[in-house]
This record gives C-alpha cells, structure tokens and sequence, in this order.
C-alpha cells in the first residue's frame, strides 16, 4: 500500500456500502488530520450553520454519517442544548466520535448506531425533530433514492439538512428524486442554497456543496 495519506481520490472511487466500510475502517484514526486539517475541509462546520440559520427550536437530532463527528460538535457550540444521536455504517468512525467531548466533558452525542443507510433504517428512538448531513451523499456513498430511507425516522414537519456533492447532485438526478417526493406529498418544495467545503487557503478552495433544505409531510 502506498504510504501517501488516504484522501479525496479514495474517497471518491468506493462503489458499495462494503467498500465505504473497508475504506474508513482504515482512515478513521487519521481522518482529522490527514484530511480534514491537512485540507481546510470546511463542510461540517458549514453545515452546522446552515443548520443554526434556518431550522426553528427543535431538541431531538440525528446526523446521518456522523463520522468522526464534528458536525455535532460544531452545531452543539451554536445550539448547546441539542440532544444529538448519530448514525453511521463504520464502526471505526463511531468509535472516533463517542470520544468527542462538550466543553463541560460530558458526550456530543447522546447515542450512535451502527447503519446502512443504503437500506431501511431501523429506528429505536421516537422520530427525530431534523436530520443532517455533511459529507455523506457523495460519490459511491450515498444517492438521492436513500433520502427516502431517511423519512421514517423523522417526525412530521421535521427538519432535513442534507449537504450533497455537487458533482454527485447533478449526475445523479438530486432535483428529480426531491421533485418526486414532493409530488408524492412527502417533503415540503426544498430550498437549494450553496457552501465551500474547504477554507480559504486550501487547494480545494472553490468546491462547493449543494445543501437541500426541506420538511417532512405525511
Ligand atoms: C466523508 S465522511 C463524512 C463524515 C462527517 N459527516 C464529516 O463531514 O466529517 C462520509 C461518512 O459516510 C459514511 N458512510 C458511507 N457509506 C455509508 C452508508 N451506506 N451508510 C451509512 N454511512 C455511510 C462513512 O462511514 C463516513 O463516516
């Protein structure tokens, strides 16, 4: 194996939901500071305030793909009295984010699971208030057909806050899977806003995220 540090070009070339757990089983450790420092990866941090912005007083979140869990732990410095839960396919990744620690010592998150995300989710918690998401509908990770897996663990009028790649967004048909759910009177008509991914300074400064922002109905 080549001993330059996993990144972007791994990331993007994974095709199933057994490569994403091989490949971040062996990324875990080193994800923070191979790529997210190395790289200026600003996504989480993004999200986390689009989050803040528009999604009303809620209590009761999850975030899909948590990772190693820094979008938590930026969105619990806007809104400290969130309870947040995550859910993830690596348990490598899990493990990175049950160390993540609030200010006071006490977890980010409350509870993480252990999920495909590509298939139905079982859920052993009363919906969720608002879901979101950073880095996680990419490239051979997750499609615009899991959103819909996404639904059932949300409550009425919950809240979605979905980052998605903007390559990925377009080539795989994002704007016609929500058009067709909101014709099938699942979601609210979504807004669509733009974030950088990556700070100033980073080589990848300039690509953005799409972030899909929208309600459950029925
Ligand atoms: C690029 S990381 C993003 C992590 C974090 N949200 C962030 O922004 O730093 C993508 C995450 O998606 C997770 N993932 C990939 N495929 C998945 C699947 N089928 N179900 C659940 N999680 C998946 C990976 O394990 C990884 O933690």
């Amino acid at each position: 194996m080549s001993d330059e540090p996993l990144g972007l070009d791994e990331a993007y070339s994974v095709k199933s939901p057994d490569d994403n757990r091989r490949l971040y089983a062996k990324w875990a450790a080193t994800y923070e500071t191979s790529f997210v420092d190395a790289k200026q990866y600003r996504y989480p941090k993004a999200i986390a305030e689009v989050f803040n912005d528009v999604v009303g007083p809620v209590t009761r979140v999850l975030d899909i793909g948590t990772g190693t869990g820094l979008t938590g732990m930026y969105l619990l410095r806007l809104r400290p009295d969130l309870v947040i839960d995550g859910m993830d396919i690596s348990p490598e990744m899990l493990a990175q984010a049950q160390s993540k620690l609030r200010q006071d010592g006490s977890a980010v998150y409350r509870a993480l699971f252990e999920r495909d995300l590509t298939r139905a989710v079982p859920n052993e918690n009363p919906p969720y208030e608002a879901l979101f998401s950073s880095g996680t509908f990419t490239h051979g990770h997750l499609g615009p057909e899991c959103i819909a897996n996404l639904l059932p663990l949300l409550e009425h009028n919950g809240w979605l806050v979905i980052g998605v790649n903007n390559e990925h967004f377009e080539s795989r048909g994002f704007e016609q899977e929500l058009a067709s759910l909101v014709d099938l009177g699942l979601i609210q008509s979504p807004e669509i806003l733009r974030i950088d991914v990556y700070e100033p300074g980073s080589v990848h400064h300039g690509d953005q995220a799409r972030v899909i922002i929208t309600r459950r109905r029925k």
